[in-house]
């Protein structure tokens, strides 16, 4: 059936929270959760019934024009999350740690003291296990809601060779499941999955109890996301396999984040040609 977009149809949700999420996976409610780096595009996100919007440092390759996140400051991360704070009234906002900036606790802790006290985040998201098991610990004892983000790592790209799926050989996807539980041990609330096979994070999704939202990791995670710029069709060059233009045939930009919320909460995204 074709996806129809009602005006103000989630005017009268309650704002998300972190315990929230849990709740929705317990239920079997998807979570869906996009990217945004400014007010506008935040208050569109919310009008859509959007769940969680991130001001992820996707922000350095899709607004700022660079090759990888690596670039992106804490600083302009912080300018970011606060513009979208502005915007938004009901969806979670997570902010992300740009790169090194959880190279130990203290300035992890001094990151988040940021984006969360002037950013206005409500949770913020670091890449990998590891010793970053140990900052997580720091920030969740300090009352700092975190999300774990593992395989596909962007800013590992250089380690990585390049932005490819991870754990297709089963050595790493061990590696990839232990490091799962081991975030979700440190006290992370929340774990996205990037560029992974579907069964993988369909078998993480099974053994742990927190949330995982997933892009490019199949059906089978608790919730979606995109990168917004990717989702509307703007990104130059090729769209990623796992992403879908929401935007095509659609008459504004709140109708094709509507669509993607409605199409992540009824199963018809991602479908199997968007997976690994
Ligand atoms: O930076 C980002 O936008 C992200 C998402 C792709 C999850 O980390």
């Amino acid at each position: 059936m074709p996806h129809v977009y009602t005006e103000n149809a989630h005017a009268d949700r309650k704002p998300v929270t972190a315990p929230a999420l849990r709740a929705m996976k317990d239920d079997g409610r998807k979570i869906v959760m996009l990217t945004a780096y400014d007010a506008s595009f935040a208050a569109r996100a919310d009008e859509a019934g959007i769940d969680v919007v991130l001001v992820g440092d996707s922000l350095g390759m899709v607004v700022q024009g660079h090759a990888s996140t690596l670039p992106v400051t804490l600083d302009q991360t912080v300018y970011h999350t606060a513009a979208v704070s502005r915007g938004l009234s009901k969806a979670l906002l997570v902010a992300d740690l740009p790169f090194m900036s959880d190279r130990d606790p203290a300035f992890a802790l001094e990151a988040a003291r940021r984006l969360m006290g002037e950013g206005g985040a409500a949770m913020v998201k670091l890449e990998g296990a590891g010793h970053i098991c140990g900052v997580i610990e720091a920030l969740v004892e300090r009352n700092v809601p975190v999300c774990a983000h593992l395989g596909l790592t962007p800013q590992s790209v250089h380690r990585l060779g390049g932005y490819r799926v991870q754990g297709r050989e089963e050595a790493v996807a061990e590696q990839i499941l232990a490091d799962a539980h081991a975030v979700a041990a440190a006290g992370a609330q929340l774990l996205v999955l990037e560029a992974v096979p579907a069964e993988l994070a369909a078998r993480i999704t099974r053994e742990l109890d927190i949330p995982t939202i997933g892009i490019g990791a199949g059906a089978d995670t608790d919730g979606q996301v995109l990168v917004v710029y990717d989702m509307l069709g703007i990104t130059p060059g090729k769209r990623p396999k796992f992403s879908k233009d929401f935007l095509a045939g659609r008459g504004s930009v709140v109708e094709a984040m509507a669509a993607f919320a409605d199409d992540v909460r009824d199963g018809r995204f991602p479908a199997a040609e968007h997976q690994y």
